[in-house]
């Protein structure tokens, strides 16, 4: 037998009036009447109420907050990951078919009876635009699970030649211990893949998501209970990240790190899992997805409509809050004020709708929260300090909640702040090179690329998008030619980076799997 072939679920197009706007508005109310939640950790099927709390705040407004969570204390997740450990026999004795079947579950549970209750809370806690948060709680969480189960039964599939007389095959085998799954707050989906992807192949996992997406990672890890995952098989322990994080990777028996968030964290955990490696019983595996500076290059022959607009959505949807984000464009002179790109892409922005996602005619939400819009307007004003002029947008306001304009900056030093340092907000830096100095702006950025997540050419000649796709080898893991640097999509784009932009394992693709499984070659004789 076989998993079912995937197809990535369709986006629902919410128009007025249609069955799934009038459900979605329903659910809208139904949190909003209810709010605020209380989120327990969920330790070995058990709720724990530990009364350490913290709020989920609405960025969109002051006046409420989503919910309140209890923060696991060290009992709490020690108990998790005791737990943990303990059902981890029987559920990697589990025919890998059977662990496929709960995913597929509750793939079908978020696409029918939980998907506008995901795309809700989803919209209110992180902030997210209806489109925003149907092509991520809906749409990628899905088919995460569903091309998951079919990537593991791909994986298996693997096996070596045999001979006559000799039998070889390989065992995927799961890790021995817990994988620790830290999730961001940008994507909903994120949390179910660091969860689903090692527990499709027989792992334990503990989760601790970011505390400003922990009402609809609690709702995803309910559907993962009311699908069939078994008491222990995955904690759910919001918490500090601090405290949570450094107790799990301290324990002997800590397995993998499936994280995405900041390269900051990533590389002190590393160091700190380094400090900890006489403790373990096998290397650990350290999954990470991280930061990013974005690049789209224009060519002088490119297609200036499509470009302007595909840099708009690369760099402005979710606020620019995507590790994806486009955040730096190299624009040739030619193009930029006499092509009319520089004209296109100042009206195509300064026409975007800010406001509360809950309208559903505003383009961009709000930011996630105080500390995200500081480190923006902070961001913006030091680099209007440097010399960095602001071509539109460049206002902020917090009296409601956290909302950005839409910024597009332009300098002449390609090496200036704005150019190099991940912002995460809704800003876009751009620089105009001479026509004539092509080749030394690809090496210049390319050596300016110490991220390398994602990147965009935009060309209408073959030769020079074949020959720029090929110099520009490193400095993204995800390149697109003529697209937006955003949205790759599970099945079809594989997603990571290299560099400082993490280990580039590939999610939504079968190599995700190969990480949390540890091969076994058996050779039998006859
Ligand atoms: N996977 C997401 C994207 O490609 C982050 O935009």
């Amino acid at each position: 037998f076989t998993v079912p072939p995937p197809t990535n679920e369709p986006t629902k197009n919410y128009a007025p009036g249609s069955p799934e706007r009038v459900a979605l508005e329903a659910a809208l109310k139904d949190i909003q009447q209810a709010l605020p939640f209380e989120v327990p950790c969920v330790v070995n099927g058990k709720e724990v109420r530990t009364g350490n709390l913290d709020k989920q705040p609405i960025p969109s407004t002051h006046a409420k907050h989503l919910c309140t969570f209890h923060n696991a204390t060290p009992e709490v997740l020690k108990s998790a990951i005791d737990g943990a450990l303990k059902a981890q026999k029987q559920w990697e004795s589990l025919p890998w078919a059977d662990r496929a079947a709960i995913f597929l579950r509750a793939a079908d549970l978020a696409a029918t009876k939980y998907r506008y209750q995901l795309v809700a809370a989803t919209m209110l806690g992180q902030g997210k635009t209806i489109w925003q948060a149907e092509i991520d709680a809906a749409c990628e969480l899905i088919d995460f699970w569903r091309f998951g189960a079919h990537f593991v039964q791909e994986l298996y599939a693997i096996q070596p030649k045999s001979s006559e007389g000799v039998w070889n095959r390989v065992e995927y085998r799961p890790l021995e211990g817990f994988v620790l799954a830290v999730s961001p707050f940008n994507f909903t989906a994120i949390g179910g893949n660091l969860v689903g992807a090692p527990a499709l192949v027989g792992n334990v996992v503990v989760w601790k998501p970011a505390p400003a997406a922990t009402y609809a990672s609690y709702i995803v890890f309910k559907i993962l209970v009311e699908a069939g995952i078994p008491p222990g098989v995955i904690q759910f322990v919001p918490g500090p990240a601090e405290e949570v994080v450094g107790q799990a990777i301290a324990h002997p028996s800590f397995a993998a790190l499936h994280f995405t968030g900041s390269t900051h964290v990533f590389r002190k955990l590393w160091k700190d899992i380094g400090n900890n490696i006489d403790k373990y019983r096998a290397y650990p595996r350290i999954v990470g997805e991280t930061g990013g500076k974005n690049w789209h290059v224009v060519h002088p022959s490119a297609d200036v409509k499509n470009a302007v607009m595909q840099t708009v959505r690369g760099a402005f949807e979710y606020q620019g809050q995507k590790c994806s984000a486009c955040s730096r464009l190299y624009v040739p002179r030619s193009l930029w004020e006499q092509g009319g790109f520089k004209q296109q892409l100042l009206d195509e922005t300064a026409k975007i709708a800010v406001g509360d996602v809950t309208k559903f005619t505003n383009f961009l939400g709000p930011v996630i929260g105080r500390p995200a819009w500081d480190r923006i307007t902070s961001t913006v004003a030091k680099a209007k300090e440097e010399g960095a002029q602001v071509l539109v947008g460049g206002g902020a306001d917090d009296s409601t909640g956290y909302f950005v304009q839409p910024t597009v900056l332009l300098t002449t030093d390609p090496q200036s702040l704005t150019m190099s340092q991940e912002i995460f907000g809704p800003v876009l830096t751009v620089y105009v090179y001479e026509d004539s100095k092509w080749e030394e702006t690809l090496d210049l950025l390319d050596s300016t690329s110490i991220y390398a997540l994602t990147g965009a050419i935009f060309a209408q000649d073959r030769n020079v998008l074949a020959q720029t796709a090929a110099r520009l080898r490193h400095a993204a893991g995800n390149v697109y030619l003529n697209d937006k640097c955003t949205g790759a999509v599970v099945g079809q784009q594989p997603f990571g980076g290299g560099r400082a932009s993490g280990t580039n394992d590939k999610s939504g693709s079968i190599g995700i799997f190969y990480r949390f499984t540890s091969a076994r070659a058996v050779k039998e004789s006859f």
